[in-house]
């Protein structure tokens, strides 16, 4: 595994977009004026992510989408999987410079870009890949549906441990094939382990298993022992993995991830793809530049065959900057994300009675327990009755979800739409201000009080 380099003050400043040209407080775009870069202070080398940052009137789905669905006004938005910080300077840096050249025809993509893609999972995580095998996406989704379109026809079974990623059940619907969930087995109310017998059973009988790493709900950073323990089981049922590792840079203090695709088994990892971007990283969603690859060339071209995508100018330029010159952002993004976990687990302990939430090992998402309030307010009984009258079906989850907006004023994910074992739980987005995980833990608190 190569070490991570240590940041001297030339990478940091570069880093952090403040080199001597562009002056110490501001970025210079081609045309000449000086763009503010807040959330960054050059003397102390420290960005701020405590800084309150408004993202409403952007049309994000995070806030303005929260208000949309709900019909409430939302004070605190913890839903979708993006972030709430003022991005890297040298992101805003690198597109101001790129918008002020004022010309938007078809692009080329010289070598650089997978190169920094092929750097940066060498310089932090030891992974090797050939630049030339990566294949650029507009999205994990896309490529995961070319890959299930490859090796997973309609009606075929797609194995995942649960909870799991809800998007996942799109991307099945969208490819008609069919979930087949394997509840995972939750110790001592803590981390989540694989029931390793119901795992081969459903493994045998499903084309391809997606595994998400770390795991997005429950923030399982999966160890080599386990990822080997997948492999060989996958291997051994000819079930081809997906190993989607979109949130890989998001691991809390004495955790570690695990490439798919460093496991030293070559046939383990040959029976693999793997699937990644830095939108987690660096909250870059709506740029849409993501990629794949594998080292199977066979699996390679039979994706290949099912994939086409033509990135964005800006999208590119925007992951560029992060991955050359975004690590020092990012390693002090790191701590704040790992101490906003410390703080909602101790806050919900100490201050938000019939909430249980036990501190994940990476991601910036809290898998909650809310089964508490789930009976106080009935929910089940609800979500039956409303059944009876909807178009489709009201679940508990989506009537605590509605409780939460009305009392609180805080949108959280509805655990039962993350597979078999979510009933009962709710997903907390802890990538904002730590002020806002605060807020919305007291307004729930409150809430709570009054039934
Ligand atoms: C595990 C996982 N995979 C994929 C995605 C979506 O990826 P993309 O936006 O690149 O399609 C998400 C977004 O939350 C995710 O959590």
């Amino acid at each position: 595994m190569a070490r991570r380099p240590k940041l001297d003050r030339r990478t940091f400043l570069r880093g952090a977009g403040a080199s001597a040209l562009l002056g110490a407080a501001g970025v210079r775009p081609a045309g000449g004026s000086v763009l503010p870069v807040f959330g960054f202070d050059p003397d102390r080398q420290v960005f701020d992510f405590d800084e309150p940052f408004d993202r409403f009137g952007t049309n994000c789905t995070k806030w303005d989408g929260a208000v949309a669905d709900t019909g409430h006004p939302i004070e605190v938005g913890m839903g979708i999987a993006d972030t709430d910080f003022r991005a890297a300077p040298c992101i805003t840096r690198a597109l101001a410079e790129r918008c002020a050249h004022e010309n938007w025809g078809y692009l080329r993509r010289p070598a650089k870009y997978a190169e920094a893609v092929a750097d940066w999972n060498f310089r932090r995580y030891g992974v090797e890949i050939d630049p030339g095998d990566l294949v650029w996406t507009t999205g994990v989704h896309p490529a995961l549906i070319a890959a299930l379109l490859a090796f997973s026809p309609p009606g075929s079974r797609v194995l995942m441990t649960t909870p799991v990623y809800n998007g996942f059940y799109t991307d099945l619907r969208f490819t008609r094939t069919i979930p087949e969930d394997s509840p995972m087995l939750r110790v001592d109310g803590g981390r989540y382990e694989v029931d390793w017998d119901d795992f081969e059973r459903r493994a045998a009988r499903s084309n391809v298993f997606i595994l998400c790493n770390p795991q997005n709900p429950t923030g399982n950073c999966w160890t080599e022992e386990e990822l080997l323990r997948m492999g060989e089981i996958c291997l051994r049922h000819r079930t081809v993995v997906l190993a989607d590792e979109i949130h890989c840079d998001f691991v809390n203090a004495g955790q570690k991830y695990t490439p798919f695709a460093a496991l030293p088994d070559r046939k383990i990892v040959d029976n693999s793809l793997t699937f990644k971007a830095q939108s987690k990283t660096f909250n870059l969603a709506a740029m849409k530049v993501s990629w794949w690859y594998s080292t199977n060339p066979d699996y390679q071209e039979r994706v290949q065959a099912n994939s086409r995508a033509d990135l964005p100018t800006l999208g590119l330029v925007a992951n560029h900057a992060a991955l050359t010159e975004g690590e020092p952002w990012l390693e002090q993004l790191l701590p704040y994300i790992d101490a906003n976990q410390d703080f909602a687990e101790s806050y919900v302990r100490d201050h938000v009675p019939h909430l249980h939430y036990t501190k994940a090992e990476g991601t910036y998402l809290a898998w909650v327990d809310v089964r508490e309030i789930m009976e106080a307010i009935d929910a089940e009984r609800i979500a039956a009755e409303e059944s009876k009258s909807s178009v489709g079906t009201v679940t508990p989850g989506k009537v605590v979800q509605r409780w939460l907006a009305e009392r609180a004023g805080v949108f959280l994910s509805p655990g039962d739409g993350f597979g078999t074992g979510g009933v009962g739980y709710m997903r907390m987005n802890l990538g904002t201000q730590r002020a806002r995980i605060r807020q919305a833990l007291d307004n729930i608190a409150t809430a709570v009080a009054e039934l």
